[in-house]
């Protein structure tokens, strides 16, 4: 049977996340900022969350050179943003210049402003198929109430409908 893995995960909705790192160099600290659905929640004793990224990946190669990342919750009013770190390293690296964002208090990988974000340490990176998983050990965390999330299912952005009239269908007790 043939296996389209693909096209299935595509009605997997998801939410998106930029994904922060850096590499310090003769010229100081270079920071660069990739686009990435793979986050889950892995444990919550010790607290742990992965990220799958391409083999040939340069921002992979900078997480695993500084062992570091941090990880931001996109909102629904981020989709153009999602969009720009999902580009090339130069486009990706001027963006950054000019977002919102501040360097983590214990990582010192870039925070952007959003309803929620991670500081991660490396824990272990398992290269499986063409992709890595890299779980990351997190080592500080924040909330701020904001806009809803921002969706990615169907290879496109989407906006969460909480007005009142679409209530939850059922509470979740997980
Ligand atoms: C919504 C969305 C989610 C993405 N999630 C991932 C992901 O989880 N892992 C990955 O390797 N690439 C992901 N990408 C693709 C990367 O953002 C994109 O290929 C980036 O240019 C890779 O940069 P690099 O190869 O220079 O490291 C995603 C792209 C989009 C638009």
């Amino acid at each position: 049977m043939e296996v389209d893995l693909r096209t299935t995960m595509r009605t997997f909705a998801t939410g998106v996340t930029v994904v922060t790192t850096y590499v310090d160099g003769p010229e100081g600290r270079r920071h660069d900022a990739m686009t990435v659905n793979s986050l889950t929640s892995i444990s919550l004793l010790p607290p742990l969350v992965s990220i799958s990224l391409r083999n040939t990946s340069a921002f992979l190669a900078d997480v695993l050179d500084s062992g570091v990342f941090a990880v931001s919750i996109l909102d629904v009013g981020a989709a153009d943003l999602a969009g720009t770190f999902a580009a090339g390293r130069p486009v990706r690296t001027a963006a950054l210049r000019s977002a919102c964002t501040t360097p983590g208090a214990v990582t010192g990988a870039l925070i952007i402003d959003s309803p929620g974000w991670l500081e991660c340490t490396v824990h272990r990176a398992v290269p499986l198929g063409d992709h890595t998983l890299v779980v990351g050990e997190v080592v500080a965390s924040g909330v701020q109430r904001r806009r809803p999330p921002l969706i990615f299912l169907h290879g496109d952005y989407h906006a969460l409908d909480t007005s009142p009239r679409h209530k939850p269908l059922l509470h979740a007790t997980r």
